[in-house]
C-alpha cells in the first residue's frame, strides 16, 4: 500500500494529539461555477437528459440564518462535495456535441466548449469516437482537506466512487449502460480542462455507441476557473494523487446491480437516500442482508477488494465476524466495531458494518474508488429495503486490521441497519 496510505492512518493516540478545531465560517465554497457568459441548458429542458439531475442533483434543502444548507443525491465524507462532473456530450438529440460542467445546484449544464473532430476520448487508450456520454469526475482537494487535511486524499478518493456509483445508478435509470474507465491520461487531461494541481481527474464513465473513427486532442485548453473561493495548497494530497494516478486497467462494464429493480422505485430510491444519524438496534432480516450484498462480493474479489463485517442484529444469522460469506469468528462484536469506528455509535449499533480492504498497491485510487462505488450500491439496495446505511471513514486503521487479522489496508468503513 502506498506510502501515504500509512502515513493518514488515525490511531487512538494521533486523534487525541491532533484535535482539530474547525471555524466552519471558513469553510470553502463547495460547488464550482463558470463564469456566467457561458451558455447554461436547464437539464430539465431536454427529454434525452430526463433523469440526469439524479447524479448528484440538491435533495434537501434547509434554510438557516447564515444561509441555505443542501445535501445531494449523493453522500460525501464530512458533506464536504468534493467532486465535481464534467460530460462530454456527442451525437444527443437536441444539444449541441461539446464539453459541459454539470451544476447540482441551478440543475443544468454549462456548456465549455463544442467538439466536433476532437474529444477527450484521445485521452483514452482506444481514442475512437464515442457517441452518447462521457462521464469524468474530479476532485476539488481543498474542500475535503480544510477539515481531514492528508487523510482528505483518502475521502475524495471514496467521494468519486460514491458519485461513480450516483452516475451509475442515474444511468441505471435512464436505461443507459456504463463502462468505467479509469485509465485514461488524467495528468494530460487535468492540464486540457484548465485545472491547476487543486483540481484532478480520478474515473470516468462512457455510456453510448462506439465508433470506428478516431478523435483529435482538444482543440483548445479549456480557462482555469477556481474549484472553491479561496484555496489552501497541499502538497502531501498533490504528491499522493500524482504517485498513484497512472496505471495499467482496461475499462469493463460493471455488474448489473440494480437489474430487478423498476425504473420508478430506483428513482425514489435515489432521491430519497440520506445516510443515517442513529440506529434504533432493530434486527434486520438475513433475506436482507443476502438482497443487499448479492453480488458485491465477487465484484470486490475481482477488482483487489475484500470485505468483512460484523454482524450485531441480525435475525437468525450467527452473530460474529465474517469474511464474504465465511464465518470466521462468533461474537458480540458491537463494541469492538464501535470502538474501532473511532468511538462512533454507527459502528456498534448497526445490523451489520462492513470493512473494505485491499492489498492492492498499483491501483490504489481504483480500489478507493470501487469501495465507494460499492457502498453507493449497498446505500441505494437498503434504502430501497427501508434500511438505514451510513459510510464511515473514521476508524483506528491499524486496531482494525489487527482485529480482522489482516495484512490489508482498511479503506472505508459502512453500516446498515435499523
Ligand atoms: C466517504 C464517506 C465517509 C463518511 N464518514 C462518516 C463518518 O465517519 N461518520 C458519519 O457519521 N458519517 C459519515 N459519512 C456520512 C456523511 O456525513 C454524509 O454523507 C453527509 O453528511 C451527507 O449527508 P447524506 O448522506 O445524508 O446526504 C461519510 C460519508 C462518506 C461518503
Amino acid at each position: 500500500m502506498p506510502l501515504f496510505h500509512q502515513q493518514t492512518k488515525h490511531s487512538y493516540i494521533s486523534i487525541r494529539k491532533n484535535a482539530n478545531f474547525l471555524d466552519w465560517r471558513s469553510q470553502p465554497s463547495n460547488t464550482k461555477t463558470y463564469p456566467h457568459f457561458y451558455q447554461r441548458f436547464e437539464i430539465e429542458d431536454y427529454d434525452e437528459l430526463k433523469d440526469l439531475s439524479l447524479i448528484g442533483g440538491i435533495t434537501f434543502e434547509k434554510n438557516y440564518p447564515d444561509g441555505a444548507y443542501h445535501l445531494r443525491s449523493v453522500p460525501s465524507a464530512g458533506g464536504l462535495f468534493p467532486c465535481e462532473v464534467y460530460i462530454q456530450i456527442r451525437s444527443v438529440k437536441g444539444l449541441l456535441d461539446g464539453i459541459y460542467h454539470y451544476e447540482p445546484k441551478s440543475a443544468s449544464l454549462t456548456l465549455l466548449q463544442e467538439i466536433e473532430r476532437d474529444g477527450v476520448e484521445e485521452s483514452f487508450k482506444q481514442q475512437q469516437k464515442q457517441k452518447g456520454f462521457i462521464f469524468l469526475i474530479s476532485s476539488v482537494y481543498f474542500r475535503s482537506s480544510w477539515k481531514y487535511n492528508n487523510r482528505a486524499i483518502r475521502y475524495v478518493l471514496l467521494d468519486a466512487g460514491h458519485q461513480l456509483g450516483a452516475i451509475y445508478a442515474a444511468l441505471s435509470v435512464m436505461g443507459r449502460e456504463s463502462e468505467f474507465v479509469f485509465d485514461f491520461d488524467k495528468l494530460a487531461l487535468n492540464e486540457m480542462f484548465g485545472f491547476r494541481a487543486d483540481e484532478f481527474f480520478t474515473c470516468g464513465v462512457i455510456s453510448g455507441e462506439k465508433t470506428e473513427q478516431s478523435v483529435k486532442r482538444l482543440r483548445q485548453n479549456l480557462p482555469f476557473v477556481s474549484g472553491c473561493d479561496y484555496l489552501e495548497t497541499n502538497e502531501f494530497i498533490e504528491i499522493a494523487y500524482k504517485e498513484s494516478a497512472e496505471y495499467k486497467e482496461e475499462s469493463f462494464t460493471p455488474d448489473p446491480f440494480f437489474i430487478n429493480i423498476p425504473k420508478e422505485q430506483l428513482r425514489q430510491a435515489i432521491v430519497k437516500r440520506r445516510s443515517i444519524r442513529a440506529f434504533r438496534s432493530l434486527e434486520l432480516e438475513k433475506e436482507e442482508l443476502f438482497t443487499i450484498v448479492d453480488g458485491v462480493f465477487s465484484f470486490a474479489k475481482q477488482h483487489g477488494i475484500e470485505i468483512f463485517y460484523t454482524t450485531h442484529f441480525v435475525k437468525n444469522l450467527t452473530e460474529g465476524l465474517y469474511k464474504n460469506t465465511e464465518l470466521l469468528q462468533e461474537g458480540d462484536f458491537k463494541e469492538k466495531s464501535r470502538y474501532l469506528a473511532l468511538e462512533q455509535n454507527l459502528g456498534g449499533t448497526s445490523g451489520m458494518t462492513f470493512y473494505f480492504t485491499s492489498n492492492e498497491v498499483e491501483k490504489y485510487q481504483k480500489v478507493n474508488i470501487l469501495s465507494g462505488f460499492l457502498a453507493q450500491i449497498i446505500y441505494l439496495r437498503s434504502e430501497l429495503l427501508g434500511i438505514g446505511c451510513s459510510g464511515i471513514g473514521a476508524y483506528y486503521d491499524d486496531e482494525c486490521k489487527e482485529f480482522l487479522q489482516t495484512k490489508n489496508n482498511i479503506l472505508y468503513m459502512l453500516a446498515i441497519g435499523r
